[in-house]
């Protein structure tokens, strides 16, 4: 279990995590989404004791990660792959972990195994190591103590298709265990396919929380047709409202009584389907197209 309480941490005078708060629960993966600069870093940093918050806290199984006597044994960390050591084999990385852990010396060996490093390969210095393998020996390391919980920054970043597959599911039968997954992305679709619980941010707030069946289902329904004044204004007359989309409508009645409105008002559809997750699609193109506001603005 993660908790994060008003987690709030500034820099000078700017905020890059405001007041954030949510739980990460045992048996469930949850997705961190925002986009570029959105504040996942800066907050999961705060979580494993790597930066102060500037006020709020994080607790990881019920107490400060700076309070856990073994850390490894508790959770497990993945944040920037490119950080390890590049002048260490792969092996000599995993086996210093195991060390300072206190593990048993083939644990090494079977964590080589699972993340589908050959010994080849951990036989070689990481700086040689494509993006990919450093994603695979950043989760061997997180996956070293068998920690119950699991805090990863980006993980599927630099891994191929079916790398992406392999990383869901292992994470899937991870959670499936009890274990407690917490992983972030800015990437909505890989969220989707993976998380059972989402946690969206934008600037640093929280925009969006829930299991991702709630924030995927009830939008309504997503129209399109070549007349939108005709098909507003009907829905107007007939007392549905909807919201304009970049290039459709997403009306808050069902597929059933849009198509009616739209027949008696004599407009062509060249779309009409529930609109699930449309609005969660929207919300977060609207964050991200912020964020390059703001981009090129500073
Ligand atoms: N040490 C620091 N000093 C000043 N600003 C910082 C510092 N660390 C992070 N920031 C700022 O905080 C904001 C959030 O950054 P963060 O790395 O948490 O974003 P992110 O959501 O992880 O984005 P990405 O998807 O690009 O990884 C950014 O505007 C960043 O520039
Ligand atoms: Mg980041």
């Amino acid at each position: 279990m993660i908790k994060v309480d008003s987690l709030t941490k500034r820099y000078g005078a700017f905020t890059a995590v405001d007041d954030v708060s949510f739980t990460a629960r045992p048996g469930r993966v949850t997705g961190f989404l925002g986009p570029n600069g959105a504040g996942k870093s800066t907050s999961m940093r705060v979580m494993v004791g790597l930066t102060p918050a500037t006020s709020g806290y994080a607790e990881v199984s019920a107490r400060r990660f700076a309070d856990l006597p073994n850390p490894g044994l508790e959770v497990g960390v993945l944040l920037d792959a490119s950080a390890q050591h590049a002048g260490r084999t792969g092996r000599e990385i995993l086996t210093i972990a195991q060390r300072t852990m206190g593990l048993p010396a083939g644990r090494v060996d079977e964590m080589l195994e699972r993340v589908s490093l050959t010994p080849t390969e951990s036989g070689r210095r990481v700086r040689n190591y494509s993006l990919g393998m450093r994603q695979r020996l950043g989760i061997a390391t997180a996956l070293l103590g068998d920690p119950e919980v699991l805090i990863l920054d980006e993980p599927a970043n630099g891994l191929d298709p079916a790398g992406i597959r392999w990383m869901r599911d292992l994470l899937r039968g991870y959670a499936d265990q009890g274990g407690t997954v917490l992983l972030s992305s800015h990437l909505l679709h890989e969220i989707e396919v993976i998380a059972d619980d989402l946690v969206v941010i934008g600037n640093g707030r929280i925009v969006a929380q829930g299991t991702k069946a709630e924030l995927l289902a009830s939008a309504g329904t997503l129209v399109r047709t070549r007349d939108v004044p005709t098909l507003s204004r009907a829905l107007v007359d007939a007392d549905v409202e909807f919201s304009p989309m970049t290039d459709a409508l997403r009306v808050e009645a069902d597929p059933d009584v849009v198509g009616q409105v739209a027949l008696r008002a004599g407009v062509a559809l060249t779309e009409l389907r529930a609109a699930d997750g449309a609005g969660l699609e929207e919300m977060f193109l609207e964050l991200t197209a912020d964020t390059q506001r703001e981009g090129v603005a500073a």
